[in-house]
């Protein structure tokens, strides 16, 4: 055990994190260092967040900038970053108006709010939220109750009242579920913590009818398939329709943390001190969400999502037909899955980082993929040789 692991063991609340046991200390692209220098290719990237992978000299150069002119101000004055960033992100969605804060979680929070509000407004006090089961929606207590897993909620009761939950992918289980207390269906367009399940073409579309005729907020959690990670803008895209409410977060920073709430017309109803937040929308992270959203675009990294994370498909789909134990390859862009035959998740995710490759398990018999938008077909062909090697050591 290295000296560090001993102070971390004694000093940090035990969450059940620290699963691959490396501890690093540097990072550049898609790789990261431990602290006696041996490399690893990075397919966590901090859960789906380095978007434009580690120590990227856009977001190098956008936090130096902006953080010699200024780190933080408040809501209570303009800043120029935080306006820059609204207007680039409202533009990019349709979507009419934006809220920053600094987490996935608090943005889904915001979003709850914002459906709540809009019940009271203009839906007899709704305000019940639909979610789906299997979902993540982040680990406040709020959003503990919207996620659909029972395991992360058992130790936390008494949770938030106004939350149910149907399975994904289910439109009859949702319209039968929707009643004269629901105000809004919140859902992942791809669940990604809970094993990257892909819905069928058109269950969004029809969720989205499901809410018009109703009357309710479709609330979209983007926070991990947005900024390009599935091969469009935003993962909505492909069904054709909008939400009235989208949370994104993660990639949204390439790493460092921000986090927004966007909302159409309609259900952009909160007023005056309804809603805030002290470090929410401050300019340095403002500055380089604003950066690397640019780059996003520019370099056309939801087309890299398409081309690199479909070959890389290909490969998994390979490894899929050489070994029995893998039981399915899924996913869209750049957030993909294999699942197993059996619960060897967290062995083959060590299996891999013992050979230099970090990988996400979702216990018990799934890894989820996530790298940077910035891997290339080379940086594939590692991944797939050493994961190829793990499987041949633990099937
Ligand atoms: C879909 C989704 N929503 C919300 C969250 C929570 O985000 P954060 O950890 O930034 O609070 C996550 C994190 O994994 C997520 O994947």
């Amino acid at each position: 055990m290295n000296h560090w692991v001993e102070l971390d063991k004694r000093y940090f609340m035990d969450t059940g994190h620290r699963r691959l046991g490396v501890t690093l200390v540097r990072g550049e692209g898609a790789r990261v260092w431990d602290e006696v220098g041996k490399e690893y290719l990075d397919f966590i990237a901090g859960w789906a967040a380095c978007s434009l992978g580690h120590c990227h000299p856009v977001i190098v150069e956008a936090l130096r900038e902006q953080s010699e002119r200024l780190i933080l101000a408040s809501l209570d004055v303009y800043t120029t970053p935080q306006i820059e960033l609204a207007e680039l992100l409202t533009s990019a969605s349709g979507l009419a108006k934006v809220f920053f804060c600094n987490s996935g979680a608090e943005a889904n929070e915001g979003a709850v709010k914002l459906a709540r509000k809009y019940g009271k407004l203009h839906l007899n006090g709704a305000y019940e939220v639909i979610s789906a089961l299997k979902s993540f929606h982040g680990r406040t207590l709020a959003m503990v109750a919207a996620t659909g897993k029972p395991e992360y909620q058992a130790p936390f009761t008494p949770l938030p009242e106004g939350f149910s939950h149907v399975p994904f992918n289910d439109v009859a289980a949702l319209r039968a579920a929707v009643g004269e207390r629901t105000c809004a269906i919140l859902l992942e367009p791809i669940q990604g913590e809970g094993g990257v399940n892909v819905p069928t073409e058109n269950y969004l579309k029809e969720v989205r009818d499901l809410c018009d005729e109703r009357g309710l907020l479709l609330i979209l959690d983007e926070v991990q398939t947005g900024c390009g990670r599935t091969g469009t803008l935003w993962a909505h895209e492909v069904s054709g329709i909008k939400p009235d409410i989208m949370t994104v977060g993660k990639g949204l920073g390439g790493g460092i943390p921000i986090a927004a709430l966007l909302a159409n017309d309609r259900a952009a109803c909160f007023g005056p001190g309804d809603h805030g937040s002290t470090f929410g929308g401050n300019p340095l992270c403002c500055a380089v969400a604003t950066a690397v959203f640019r780059f996003i675009v520019k370099e056309d990294l939801s087309g890299s999502a398409v081309r690199v994370g479909s070959y890389f498909r290909e490969r998994l789909l390979g490894l899929q037909e050489e070994w029995d134990i893998v039981k399915e390859v899924r996913g869209r862009g750049l957030l993909l899955a294999i699942e197993f035959t059996k619960p060897v998740a967290l062995a083959m995710a060590k299996a891999c980082c013992e050979r230099g490759l970090l990988l996400s398990p979702i216990p018990p018999q799934t890894i989820r993929f996530m790298p940077p938008l910035i891997i290339s077909p080379q940086d594939v062909d590692q991944a797939i040789v050493i994961l190829d090697a793990a499987i041949a050591q633990i099937k």
